[in-house]
């Protein structure tokens, strides 16, 4: 069930918590098992909806010692009562982003960004065309770092000359909080940008740092098409839709069935009745 992919690349966040800890000389500091790794991934998935099968004990030891250190924890025990303590909620918060998954990129699976400008956008422009202000809404459910929904803005803006008259947003939420701070920042490892068509590359960001480690800017004609938003797909949604489309991909891979099962009947809720366009992968997938 959990992403097959490796656990290092994407634009960010993803490679820092997989950092090899080598700080023990290759023995672990901490005292850890299998009763830590059953209460840490009880809460996860009571709280987010993210199974983690057993063979993950390294990863999340790994990502959680480095925690222990700068909270000058001694061991699991107290780490694990902290958490389940009354003033945990704030490190609770912490082990959420740091147990997900964030792996992603820039045109990531293009054919589905194919579909949006040659099926969805042209039945919007369709259905939409006698209004002075056509209505657009896309969601990206599990944004990640943002390369999805900026992926999706670029696509936007190459699609549709006037968006500018438009009324055309883009919600993209994460539950990672650190991935949705990174998402609104849009500064990316310049490195990250070659899955961006060159075109759409030279015209849709700016480099903002030379040297060694060169990084490059969303412009902000994106920008301002997209509002990011911290959001748990397991808990209530604000929003009332409808959408056009929804982009929830690579995300319920890591869930088990009962929670994908909750959160596909949740999207049927907020879509447009007329252009429902909901993408998920691995599992499910309804195009
Ligand atoms: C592998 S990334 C996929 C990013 C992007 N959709 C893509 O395909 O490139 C999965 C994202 O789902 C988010 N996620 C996991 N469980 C979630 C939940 N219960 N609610 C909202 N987001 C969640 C993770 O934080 C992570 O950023």
């Amino acid at each position: 069930m959990l992403d097959p992919s490796p656990s290092s690349a994407g634009p960010a966040g993803r490679s820092l918590k997989d950092q090899i800890d080598t700080s023990s000389g290759g023995r672990r500091e901490f005292n850890f098992d299998r009763k830590h790794f059953d209460f840490i991934a009880g809460l996860l998935y009571k709280l987010a909806g993210i199974s983690l099968a057993p063979h993950k004990i390294e990863m999340m030891y790994s990502r959680l010692a480095r925690r222990l250190r700068e909270l000058n924890i001694k061991d699991f025990d107290t780490y694990c009562a902290l958490v389940d303590s009354e003033n945990g909620e704030p490190e609770i918060r912490f082990l959420v982003n740091a147990l997900t998954t964030n792996l992603t990129s820039f045109f990531r699976e293009q054919h589905h960004f194919e579909h949006l400008a040659k099926t969805t956008l042209a039945a919007v422009k369709t259905s939409q065309s006698s209004s002075s202000k056509p209505r657009l809404r896309i969601w990206s459910a599990g944004c990640s770092s943002g390369p999805e929904p900026y992926t999706i803005a670029m696509v936007l803006c190459a699609n549709i000359p006037d968006i500018r008259r438009w009324d055309a947003k883009i919600l993209a939420t994460d539950i990672d909080t650190h991935m949705v701070d990174t998402a609104r920042r849009g500064i990316y490892a310049a490195e990250s940008a070659k899955t961006i068509p060159s075109d759409l590359r030279d015209r849709f960001t700016k480099r903002v740092r030379d040297g060694a480690e060169p990084e490059i800017a969303m412009v902000d004609e994106l920008r301002r098409l997209i509002t990011f938003k911290p959001l748990n797909l397991l808990e209530p949604w604000p929003m009332k839709g409808p959408f056009d489309a929804i982009f929830c991909r690579n995300v319920l891979i890591y869930f088990d069935r009962p929670g994908r099962t909750t959160v596909i009947d949740k999207f049927s809720i907020p879509c447009s009745p007329q252009n429902p366009k909901i993408l998920w992968r691995n599992n499910s997938k309804v195009i």
